[in-house]
C-alpha cells in the first residue's frame, strides 16, 4: 500500500477452533482409522467414498514434465499430535534448530528441505519501529503470537527506515545501533513463533524515507538531482543503496549471533517494496537498476530467495498481457512484470492486489472478477513464462472504501485464497499469499484502513486458519521423492476443498 499507517485484542484459541480442526482434520484419520472416516465421508460427502477408491489421477496432468504429485501419507502420521507440540497448533513437527532449514527454490515452487512450502502470511511493516521502544516492543511478540495462532508462516515487514523518526539509516551508511537491535529483535522473535520474514530493503513512496530520502541525500551532498527516479539511476544514489544493503544483509544478529545472510529466519529479500519508475514509461531505467541490484544482492547473500517487491503491472515486454492490467495506466508506471522478473537473479515474482485503489473506492463485485483475473494471469506466467513462483504479496480491502462490510472483506479474503489453493492443489506456481495487514490491539493509530485484528474478527479469523491448515497439510503430506506423486491424491482434495465452516 502507498500510505501506510488502523485495529486489534486477542483470546487464545477460542474453543470452537478446536472442535472445527478436528472436524477439517478428520479426513485424514481415514488413513489410519476407515470406520470413522467411512463415517465422516457418509455424512458429509456421500459421493465421496467412491470418489476415493479412484486412484491417482488426471487432475495432476498439468503439472510439467515427469513431475508426478505423490502424497506420502504414512499410518502413523498424526497431524495433532505433531500441532500441538509448540506456540499452539501449528507447529508441523518442526523441532530443534536443526530443521529450520533454508527455504529455497525448485521448479516453480518453494521448498524446505524435501517439503514444498506453500505460504499463508501477513504484513506488518512497522515491527522494527515498534521493537525499538520497551514500551512498544510487546506489540511485536504479541502480532507473531497471533499469527502462529492461525497458522501464519510468513510475515513480509520493513528492514528500512531512511531519515526522519527512528531512522534505522539515519544518513548514508551511519546507522542507528539501538534501531539495528531492534530489527535484530524482530527477526530473533519471528524465530521464536516459527515465523519467516521478508524483509524490504527501502520503499518507492515517501513512507519511511524510500527514494525519496536517497534523493534529498544525494541533493544535500551536492549532486543535481531533478527527480526521485534519479534514485534508479544516478552512480552516488546507486552506491548509497547498495551499501545499505550490504549492511543489511551482513548485520550479526545481537540476540542470535547468526548473520543475516546465513539465517533461515529470512525467507527472502526484496530490492524495494512497489518500484515504480514514472518518468521512464519503457521500463529501460527500472530493468537497469533491477540487473544491477539483483546481482548485487545476490554477491553478498546467494541462500536467500530475491523477489523485486513489483504491484505486477504489465507493461510493454508483453503488449497481450496489458488487458489484464486494473486500468490503462498500469502501463506507463516503468514497470514490466514479465520482463522485470526475468533478470537474473530474481527468484520469485511478487503481486500486489488492489482493486480498491486501482478500479474504485466504492466495493462491488467487480473487484472480485479483477481479483480472480489478475492472480490466474500471474499465475499462468508464472508458471509458463518465467518458471518461478508468484506470491501475492499484499491484498487487501479498506473500512473507509464506499460499500465496505466485514462479509465483503471475508469474501475478498476467500477469492484470493481460492485461487491460491486452486494452484496448489496441481503443485501450481501460486506460493502464497501475505494479507495486508496484521495488527494486534492497541496499534490503531497505525491503521491504514486495510488492518485485521483477529480478536474482532472472527469469521475473518477462521478463513485465515482453514487456509493455513489446508495448505500446512498439503506441505506435510506432499514429498519430492524421485518425483512428485500423488498416492492419496484424492483424499487430499477432499480436504483442501470440503468447507467445513
Ligand atoms: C542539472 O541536470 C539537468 C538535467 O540533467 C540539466 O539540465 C541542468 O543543466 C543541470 N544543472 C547543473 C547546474 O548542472
Ligand atoms: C552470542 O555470542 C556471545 C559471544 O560469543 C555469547 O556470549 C552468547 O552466549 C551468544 N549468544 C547466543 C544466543 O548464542
Ligand atoms: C456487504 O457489501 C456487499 C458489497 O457492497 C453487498 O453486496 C452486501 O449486501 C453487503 N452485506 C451486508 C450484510 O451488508
Amino acid at each position: 500500500m502507498k500510505g501506510k499507517t488502523n485495529n486489534i485484542t486477542f483470546t487464545i484459541l477460542p474453543s470452537f477452533f478446536f472442535s472445527y480442526l478436528s472436524l477439517i482434520l478428520s479426513p485424514l484419520l481415514f488413513f489410519s482409522s476407515p470406520s470413522i472416516k467411512g463415517l465422516y465421508f457418509t455424512m458429509e460427502h456421500p459421493s465421496s467414498s467412491s470418489h476415493l477408491r479412484n486412484s491417482c489421477s488426471d487432475d495432476l496432468a498439468h503439472v510439467t514434465g515427469e513431475e508426478q504429485l505423490e502424497t506420502i501419507v504414512e499410518t502413523a502420521w498424526d497431524p495433532l499430535s505433531y500441532m500441538f507440540q509448540n506456540h499452539g497448533i501449528y507447529d508441523m513437527g518442526v523441532g530443534g534448530d536443526e530443521e529450520w532449514g533454508m527455504v529455497e527454490k525448485k521448479g516453480i515452487q518453494f521448498m524446505i528441505k524435501d517439503q514444498p512450502f506453500y505460504v499463508n502470511g501477513f504484513n506488518t511493516y512497522w515491527l522494527m519501529i515498534f521493537a525499538v521502544d520497551q514500551s512498544t516492543r510487546g506489540k511485536v511478540t504479541e502480532v507473531f503470537k497471533q499469527a502462529a495462532t492461525v497458522g501464519l508462516t510468513v510475515c513480509r515487514t520493513w528492514a528500512f527506515n531512511d531519515g526522519g523518526w527512528r531512522a534505522l539509516q539515519k544518513s548514508p551508511s551511519v546507522y542507528d545501533e539501538d534501531v539495528f537491535k531492534a530489527l535484530d529483535f524482530v527477526v530473533s522473535e519471528a524465530k521464536k513463533y516459527k515465523i519467516r520474514l521478508i524483509l524490504s530493503l527501502t520503499n518507492n513512496w515517501e513512507a519511511y524515507g524510500g527514494k525519496a530520502q536517497y534523493v534529498k541525500w544525494g541533493k544535500a551532498a551536492g549532486l543535481n538531482l531533478t527527480s526521485d527516479d534519479d534514485f534508479f539511476s544516478h552512480p552516488t544514489l546507486k552506491s548509497y543503496y547498495k551499501d545499505h544493503v550490504k549492511t543489511v544483509l551482513s548485520r550479526v544478529n545481537t540476540f542470535t549471533n547468526a548473520t543475516y545472510k546465513d539465517d533461515p529466519t529470512i525467507f527472502a529479500w526484496e530490492l524495494i517494496n512497489e518500484a515504480r519508475c514514472d518518468t521512464d514509461p519503457t521500463g529501460d531505467k527500472l530493468q537497469a537498476w533491477i540487473q544491477e541490484m539483483a546481482l548485487h544482492v545476490k554477491s553478498i547473500d546467494p541462500k536467500h530467495l530475491l523477489e523485486i517487491g513489483l504491484e505486477g503491472f504489465y507493461g510493454p515486454s508483453t503488449p497481450d498481457r496489458v488487458q489484464f492490467n486494473p486500468n490503462t495506466y498500469a502501463q506507463q508506471v516503468g514497470t514490466d512484470f514479465v520482463r522485470n522478473h526475468q533478470v537474473l537473479g530474481v527468484d520469485f515474482a511478487s503481486v500486489h492486489i488492489y482493486a480498491d485503489s486501482w478500479i474504485s473506492q466504492s466495493i462491488s463485485d467487480t473487484h472480485l472478477q479483477f481479483i480472480k483475473s489478475w492472480m490466474q494471469a500471474h499465475i499462468d506466467d508464472a508458471e509458463k513464462t518465467l518458471g518461478m513462483p508468484v506470491i501475492f504479496a499484499e491484498f487487501g480491502v479498506s473500512v473507509k472504501d464506499n460499500g465496505y462490510n466485514s462479509s465483503f472483506r471475508d469474501a475478498l479474503i476467500s477469492t484470493v485464497y481460492k485461487s491460491v489453493l486452486d494452484s496448489t492443489r496441481k503443485g501450481g506456481s501460486a506460493g502464497g499469499s501475505l494479507l495486508w495487514q496484521l495488527f494486534p490491539d492497541g496499534t490503531e493509530y497505525m491503521d491504514d484502513g486495510y488492518a485485521v485484528v483477529l480478536s474482532r474478527s472472527s469469521s475473518t479469523s477462521n478463513l485465515i486458519s482453514l487456509q493455513s491448515t489446508r495448505l500446512m497439510l498439503f506441505n506435510s503430506l506432499c514429498s519430492w521423492r524421485t518425483r512428485w506423486g500423488c498416492k492419496k491424491k484424492n483424499a487430499l482434495e477432499e480436504f483442501l476443498y470440503h468447507d467445513v465452516l
